[in-house]
């Protein structure tokens, strides 16, 4: 991969163009796709420059860019770079590269069905027959097309989202958050953090409890700069602080993202996200999932059969450098876990809002597009 560059990134206004956020998660130049090393946030602001779409799978594989709206908008545009790699003499030739940077995009991150679904979404442009009939280079434009309209999509949802999800919140909102559902893991504005946003421009918003999110630290990391950045005022807590604070404080709403909604509901977040919905469960708070369409798996019928992804227990055993727990300790890290639909008050989509939350409504809420 080319490496991590703290060169300026060119200035083209193209897909993020309605995004007013100051928080540039990837840029598309039109040629290369330059990533924001999410990994470097909160201390460096630098870009790694994607040529490839190998390039664009190890950034998501080894978390430079991460959460599920913007790994699917970054596969997407992965696709478009496969297909300027070389120079390609007739579509069927095309066709076959394009098969094989799928597969290396897909094998990055399996819980995140935003990544399988920005990949069959760009695949329709060479799985349907008569192929491409402008040659090598009509299909080449109409994937980098379609990549940016993925992202100008997300975008909008994310927009439609804060808009929707601002109207379930009172006045004087304390809210608590997990992991980064914000303007770093979409293609900008975020959802649940989009609906923060949103709440905070119409004045209702006290005060942000952010969950560090042991181990990768997304939240310590990521939403605590995002809100600094917005100027919201929060507070970040360990994650074993939650329950405390859920009994000892007036906290109006749990608000988190979600990686895959299974069609009755149920949905996988980053781990930890279960045990919050128990404690809001217990303490009568309004739990809210918030997740564009792209993120419902109507093919899964209920949260038992989202994979969950494990990753390296180096994340668990290490805090950044330094080694926390004795050498050769055995430790687990199970990127994700499963909120049950029925913990769920809302789930806040880009086509509606899903409440209570049933496989009924959210196929009520899936056909209202
Ligand atoms: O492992 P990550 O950082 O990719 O996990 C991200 C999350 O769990 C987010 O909450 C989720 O993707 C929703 S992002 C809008």
């Amino acid at each position: 991969m080319t490496k991590p560059s703290p060169a300026r990134v060119p200035r083209r206004r193209t897909a993020a163009r309605r995004d007013h956020s100051k928080i540039k998660t990837f840029r598309w130049t039109g040629t290369s796709l330059f990533i924001l090393e999410q990994r470097a946030l909160p201390h460096k602001t630098r870009y790694i420059p994607c040529r490839t779409h190998r390039d664009v799978a190890r950034c998501i594989k080894d978390m430079a860019v991460r959460g599920a709206p913007a790994i699917g908008c970054v596969a997407a545009y992965g696709l478009a770079l496969a297909a300027r790699e070389r120079n390609f003499r007739s579509v069927e030739r095309l066709v076959a590269h394009l098969e094989k940077a799928r597969v290396v995009l897909g094998a990055t991150r399996p819980t995140a069905v935003n990544l399988f679904w920005a990949l069959n979404r760009m695949q329709r442009l060479w799985g349907t027959s008569p192929l491409s009939p402008k040659g090598p280079k009509g299909l080449e434009a109409a994937l980098a097309k379609e990549a940016v309209a993925i992202h100008r999509e997300d975008l909008a949802a994310c927009r439609r989202m804060g808009e929707l999800g601002a109207k379930l919140l009172p006045k004087n909102a304390v809210v608590l958050t997990h992991c980064n559902a914000g303007a770093l893991a979409t293609a900008g504005y975020g959802t649940a953090l989009g609906m923060v946003r949103a709440a905070f421009a119409q004045g209702k918003i006290k005060k942000v409890f952010v969950d560090e999110t042991r181990p990768y630290l997304q939240g310590a990391r990521l939403t605590a700069w995002e809100m600094h950045q917005e100027g919201i005022p929060y507070e970040v807590i360990t994650d074993n602080m939650a329950g405390h604070l859920m009994k000892t404080e007036k906290i109006s709403a749990v608000i988190v993202g979600a990686d895959r909604i299974a069609a009755n509901g149920d949905a996988a977040n980053k781990i930890g996200t279960y045990s919050l919905s128990i404690l809001a469960k217990h303490h009568k708070i309004p739990f809210y999932v918030v997740a564009p369409f792209s993120t419902v798996d109507m093919s899964m019928p209920t949260g038992q059969g989202i994979p969950i992804e494990e990753r390296s227990t180096r994340e668990v055993v290490f805090v950044g450098p330094t080694q926390i727990a004795p050498k050769g300790a055995k430790a687990r890290h199970p990127g994700f876990d499963v909120t049950p639909a029925a913990h769920i008050a809302a789930i806040v989509t880009d086509r509606g809002v899903v409440r209570p939350v049933s496989a009924k409504n959210l196929a009520r809420v899936a056909k209202s597009k």
